[in-house]
Parts: C-alpha cells; structure tokens; sequence
C-alpha cells in the first residue's frame, strides 16, 4: 500500500525517503516487507503527504480458508440478555461474522410474551432505529413491530417468514408464546452506505448530502450528468436528436423516455444507458414482508434427480446484490451435483433439522466439515459451496431435512469495480492487489533493482516469475 501511495503521488524511492525522512535504501525495505511498517511512518505520511492513514493499513484476513465457521456453542457462550424499559427483553448471539465483510449477524430470541397483536401494546419496547439494512428471517411464533412515518404497524410472523427493511425505522420483536422457541436471524448489514461513501459525506455536510440525495427517478440522473457535462437542455436536444421542448420536459420530469430515447440521451451524454435508468424500491412502509405461504420455491439442478429445494426469501430490487435464501438439502445429495458460487459475501446458517455437510473450495483446495443445526458460516466471495445430506441414521430415521439459510451481500467489488476488473491488461491485477514496485523504470535503477526483495518476498498473489514490461510516462 505503500508502494502503491508513492506511485500515485508519483514519489520514486529518493524522493519518498526524502519526504518521509527515512536513511537510503529504507523505503524499499518498507515496500519489500522486510522492513515492518509501524505506527509512526504512517502517522508521518498521513501528515506530509494527502492521504488518510487508513489508505495505508490493509485489512485484516481472518479467514485465509476462505470459510469461517462459527459453532453452536460459540454461539451460546456469547449469549447477553439486553434489558428494554428495565427489564429483559431480548437475549442476542453471536454467529458467524468477519472482517473481510461488513454485514453483522445475530441470533435473537424474543423474552417478551405478548397476548395480542397490537401495535400500541405498552409491552413493546421500541428501539428508534439504525443506519444498518436489516434482513430478518423468523423462527417461531414472533410479533415484528415497525412504524413508518408515524404508522406503527405489527405482522404476526412464523417460521420461514422473513422481512428487509430500510433504515432508521424504528422497529421491536416480541413473542406470541411463553413455550414455544421464538427467535430471529437479524442480519443487518451498511452495504455502500457505509465506510468510504459515509466518510466523504461526512466531509462534505449534511446540506451536501441532501443536495446529493437521488430521487428514483430518471429526471434527476439526466439533470445530474447533465450538469456534470454542462449541457444545456438545448444541447443534450440537438444531440439526442430529440425536440428540445420535450427534453425539457424529460428534465423537469413531466415526461417519461421510452427506452428508444433513452438510449439516444446516453449516446448523446456518452454514458451506458444503465446509467439512465433509476433504482426501483418496492418497500411499503419501509420494508418488504415476505411470507412462506406465497414465497417462490425451485430445485437444483434442473436435470436429474435434485439436490437443493430453494425458496426465495425477503429482498428488495433497490439491493440487488442482497439475496436472502433458505435451501433444503434433499436426501442424497452430495458435493458433486454442482457447486453453488456467487460474488457476494455469504453467511450461512443451519437451521432446525438434519446436520449437513459443507464442502467447498477455495484456491484450488478442496475441504469439508460437518454443520450441526445452529451453527454458521461466514463464506469469501467466489469460494465454490457445496451441501451435502448426511447420511447418519438420526436424521434418516426421524425424517428431517437439513435446512439452511443463506444471505448473500455484495461488498465493495462493486459491479463498477468488476467492469474496471475487466479492463485491466495483463499482470495488472496482480500488481492492483499488491503493488511493491516503481511505476517506471529509470535508467539509473533498472527495474529488478527497484524491486529488489521482490522475489524474496512471501507476498500472497505475487507471481515473482512474471515479465513487467517497462512503463513509462
Ligand atoms: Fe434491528
């Protein structure tokens, strides 16, 4: 990361020693790694050069396996019973989490019982909402509790059902029953509202933040890039080759494109007509209900006997890189009948019912555990996954299914990200993922001696054998 600042701010090796007062030779003991880098050189660059110190530090990987399980009994021990209005209300657990991803998962079960389904019962202790997305599946007979705009309204909830809701609505759980289990999997999670976008935000003030606030509509996106080009309504006309007066219209809003104009307005504003298009967010009321009675429900694969039921669980279109999905692994299912990959973060947990076998693979070697009901998994993106039915005589006797659920999040590989992916040529994502060497190569320090410990390094994902072609400019 180092390296990669230096390179940016266009600082060969003398100069970024100069700058950071560091002896000769120093900075490429640093950019090498056998020089660690501390506290104070980082503190040092955030000062003289225009970069944050987190720029600098890199995150951490803790799960090198690409899946990180989290066991039942992890989860009991973290058990804490958090006291509403002054007495218990909910007792959360932790499951599976990392640091690679940013959604944050618990078990919570419902202490307090409930006679009715009202929204204004003075047992409902409600909390006044957070920034987090939450997606919500539910076990057992649980009331939720949301209000919208001054509404409060209550849902009677069983298993299977689940709910994703907006943020900062205010919201509470409560149980139906004293004897049945009645618990939830909140999976709440920032998405891009969170980390560098929040950060810059906060820089700019709350008055920029407003004015930057897109309504779901295409009059705002064509007033927006229009403004960024500084074309008049005249101009994105002539070039569209439309009628200027209904230009006007499309940017007041009064007219809606159809999809022929749109294109011609993205040619003419040199953007992808996907640009063109504003979000669609279907929540009532702040959230998205989802029941199992109506929810939608297939089988994997297609062809042959079938490996996998899925049913389709809350979601929204305004997060089309949220996926939320609970799978039954039908009997006789194993790891060869295909592998289940995606480029989301993954979060599973195994519901009530039969253990199941996880299988996966990830850079090239393949492992597998076994999952008792409770247990979860945090899983990389692009880690190929697999469940296997385990064929023990508990779960064939009684009849249960394994049952799991999975949330799936997009991170910050954004599909903007993915298309500059793309157009990197050559070893370039390589040196993208871990730059440790000049972006030039000067006659006085030819390339291998500008990266001198290069191949001495263990840098992951650095391939010492590769040929960089000199760049200049
Ligand atoms: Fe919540």
């Amino acid at each position: 990361m180092l390296r990669s600042a230096a390179n940016d701010l266009k600082r060969d090796d003398a100069s970024a020693e100069q700058d950071l007062g560091l002896p000769p030779g120093a900075f490429a003991e640093l950019t090498s790694g056998r020089r660690p880098v501390d506290w104070d050189l980082v503190g040092k660059a955030a000062a003289v050069w225009p970069l944050n110190e987190r720029d600098l530090l890199p995150i951490h990987d803790d799960c090198p396996d690409g899946v990180r399980i989290h066991r039942l009994a992890d989860s009991v021990a973290s058990g804490r019973t958090i006291n509403r209005g002054g007495s218990p209300y909910y007792e959360y657990r932790d499951t599976a989490m990392s640091r690679v991803a940013s959604y944050r998962p618990e078990w919570i079960s419902m202490l307090r019982v409930v006679e009715d389904s009202d929204p204004d019962n003075p047992a409902v202790e409600w909390n006044r909402g957070h920034l987090l997305y939450q997606f919500t599946y539910f076990v057992g007979p649980v009331n939720y509790y949301y209000r919208w705009e001054g509404v409060s309204h209550c849902v009677e909830m069983n298993t299977g059902d689940s709910v994703w809701g907006l943020p900062f609505a205010p919201h509470s759980f409560t149980s139906r029953s004293s004897t049945e289990p009645a618990y939830i999997l909140a999976l709440t999670y920032g998405g891009d509202l969170l980390g560098d976008a929040q950060r810059e935000l906060s820089v700019l003030g709350a008055g920029a933040a407003r004015a930057l606030a897109l309504p779901a509509e295409q009059a705002a996106l064509l007033r927006s890039f229009a403004q960024a080009r500084l074309l008049s309504g005249e101009e994105l006309a002539r070039r569209a080759k439309l009628p200027a007066p209904y230009v006007a219209q499309l940017l007041s809003g009064e007219a809606s494109a159809t999809s022929d104009e749109t294109a011609a307005l993205a040619e003419a504003l040199g953007v992808a007509v996907r640009e063109l298009l504003p979000t669609r967010i279907d929540t009532e009321a702040g959230v998205h209900l989802a029941h199992r009675s109506g929810a939608r429900s297939w089988e994997l694969p297609e062809q042959g006997r079938a490996a996998y039921r899925v049913t389709q669980l809350a979601g929204d279109p305004a997060h089309p890189h949220t996926t939320a999905l609970e799978v039954d692994v039908l009997p006789g299912a194993d790891a060869s009948d295909g592998w289940l990959t995606t480029y989301q973060h993954q979060y599973v947990y195994v519901l009530d019912g039969a253990p199941v076998e996880l299988h996966w693979e990830h850079r090239g070697e393949r492992r597998t555990d076994r999952l008792e009901p409770g247990d979860s998994a945090y899983v990389l993106p692009g880690t190929r996954l697999a469940f296997a039915a385990v064929d023990g005589a508990g779960a064939a006797q009684d009849g249960r299914t394994a049952r799991v659920l999975l949330l799936r999040v997009g991170g910050a590989t954004t599909t903007d990200v993915r298309f500059a992916l793309a157009t990197i040529p050559g070893d370039g994502i390589e040196r993208y993922l871990d730059e440790d060497r000049l972006w030039f190569t000067s006659d006085a320090a030819p390339s291998d001696a500008a990266r001198p410990a290069a191949v001495q390094t263990d840098a992951p994902q650095y391939d010492s054998t590769d040929q960089e072609s000199a760049r200049e400019h």
